[in-house]
């Protein structure tokens, strides 16, 4: 009896305790819906930076580690309270700082979902849909990109072709994938196994970038073991551009790295003049195309990018352009044995399948299911969607240029795609008109220096962005410019 009893008291507890922590769970989903809510409903009418008392305010979630438990529901609570305030507003669409995308209402709905299923996508065992989605979105990106059909394929449902592809924390990551890529394949064509032997005593690889090379590439060589520094650079022109009549002798030694989208003008290096010839020399071609690359999408910057499908791996991100949310970067490259020679895993517990595994072409094991939202992002968007983001943030871009010029301003770039380099005047100044701007609150944009030059960045890259933004945002800052010269008048 007394068993029996003790049986029945045990169900019931186990019961009530499942019953109870599914009820804590959607009691608190529906508390932070809430928070979610209240907190995108007031951006638009908030300034984008944080106030210096909001930032202060994080004091309040900074002491010591409490000795015992605090209910979940509070804690989300109190970073509503004090976290909320002290964010910089980037799904409003007045934040032009970075290439920084919105989030797109598909990539938000996928990432409080797959918080919720809380997968491990390292493994297709762990996580079927994030591996499925995953190598998905991979194709897609690869289709929107225009690059060869074969890339971007493998694994997907069955349908065949090479797949070299990882959905990783972002563009730093992405070069990372490719160059360990390129890096495996070099050698092992000189007959030297990288990934066992090191790079003691290995054949040398020539790499090769643009003097406007960005600094996460260069970042990525040096975690690679290829050096910082040891790269040929090769000079570009006004634009950041590599000048083709310029580049070194290029042989199967090489790995070339090209860049779509200066992350300041926004320009292209000149793929089509020069990837026949580079890879007619059997170097390896890699592009860094962060977010320039997206240009593909769009019919009417498509030509930006002719030349690039040449290359041999692709680098860019899906919280830029197409406006997930982050981390999301991919990685695609064109002999997918080589990725995977470069990052594969295995271990006896490891349970491999016949399809895709995700940790075989990434650096990482257990990671979160961020496939899953970049497929929801392009599901979404379509190859329309994609490509009208590209024309309109552009497009916007373009206003700027024209208004901030038409108020007198020196306008630095071509303005190919979404970013806008302008000049107040002395350096000076322009420091002043971006530190006043952040201040005013109507936008935010970061300062630069452009070839010596020192600018104010503007990258329209969030699908948020509206008419009445940019009106509101050029207002902005031909006021604040204005109450600048006023205060170095008032100096003088
Ligand atoms: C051309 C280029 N490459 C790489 C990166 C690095 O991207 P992420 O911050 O996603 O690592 C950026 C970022 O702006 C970029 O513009």
């Amino acid at each position: 009896m007394r068993c029996y009893d003790g049986l029945i008291v045990g169900d019931l507890v186990a019961e009530t305790t499942a019953a109870s922590i599914a009820e804590e769970r959607v009691g608190l989903i529906a508390r932070v819906a809430g928070y979610a809510s209240e907190y995108l409903a007031g951006v638009d009418g908030r300034a984008v930076a944080p106030s210096a008392e909001a930032v202060a305010g994080l004091a309040a979630l900074c002491g010591e580690l409490p000795a015992g438990a605090t209910d979940a529901g509070e804690v989300v609570g109190l970073l509503h309270r004090y976290g909320s305030p002290a964010t910089t507003v980037n799904s409003a669409g007045r934040y032009f700082g970075f290439v920084n995308g919105g989030m797109v209402p598909a990539a938000l709905g996928a990432a409080m979902l797959v918080n919720a299923w809380d997968q491990n996508a390292g493994l297709r065992v762990l996580s079927p849909v994030a591996a499925e989605l995953e190598a998905v979105a991979i194709g897609w990106v690869a289709e929107l990109l225009g690059l060869p059909s074969e890339v971007g394929r493998d694994g997907i449902g069955g349908v065949g072709g090479t797949i070299g592809g990882a959905v990783v924390t972002g563009a730093t990551m992405a070069n990372f994938c490719c160059l360990a890529a390129a890096r495996h394949a070099i050698l092992e064509r000189a007959g030297w196994d990288v990934e066992q032997d090191g790079l003691f005593g290995a054949p040398p690889i020539t790499v090769v970038v643009g003097d406007e090379v960005h600094s996460s590439l260069v970042k990525a060589l040096g975690m690679l073991g290829l050096g910082r520094s040891r790269v040929i650079r090769v000079p570009v022109d006004g634009q950041g551009r590599m000048r083709v009549d310029a580049l070194p002798h290029l042989d199967a030694n090489s790995i070339l790295c090209l860049q779509a989208g200066n992350v300041n003008t926004g320009s292209f290096d000149p793929a089509a003049a020069i990837c026949p010839a580079a890879r007619a020399a059997g170097a390896w071609i890699h592009v860094d195309g962060a977010f320039g690359l997206w240009a593909a999408a769009s019919p009417g910057y498509k030509h930006l990018t002719a030349g690039y499908e040449l290359a041999d791996s692709w680098a860019t991100d899906g919280h830029k352009w197409p406006n997930v949310g982050y981390d999301c970067g991919v990685a695609l490259v064109r002999d997918s044995a080589a990725l995977k020679a470069a990052m594969s895993i295995s271990a006896a517990y490891l349970v491999q399948g016949e399809q895709r595994e995700p940790s075989h072409y990434n650096p990482e094991l257990s990671r979160r299911a961020r496939g899953v939202e970049l497929w929801a992002a392009l599901r979404s968007l379509g190859r329309a969607g994609m490509a009208e983001i590209v024309e309109r943030t552009s497009a916007h871009a373009r206003r700027f240029a024209e208004g901030l010029r038409g108020a007198g301003f020196e306008v630095l770039n071509e303005v190919v795609i979404n970013q806008v380099l302008v000049s107040f005047g002395t350096p000076e100044r322009t420091l002043a008109v971006v530190a006043g701007l952040q201040r005013e609150g109507t936008c935010w944009c970061a300062a630069t220096v452009w070839q010596g030059r020192t600018a104010m960045r503007i990258s329209v890259s969030s699908w948020v962005t509206t008419e009445a933004d940019v009106e509101a945002s050029l207002g902005a800052m031909v006021r604040v410019a204005a109450s600048t010269e006023e205060l170095a008048v008032v100096r003088a």
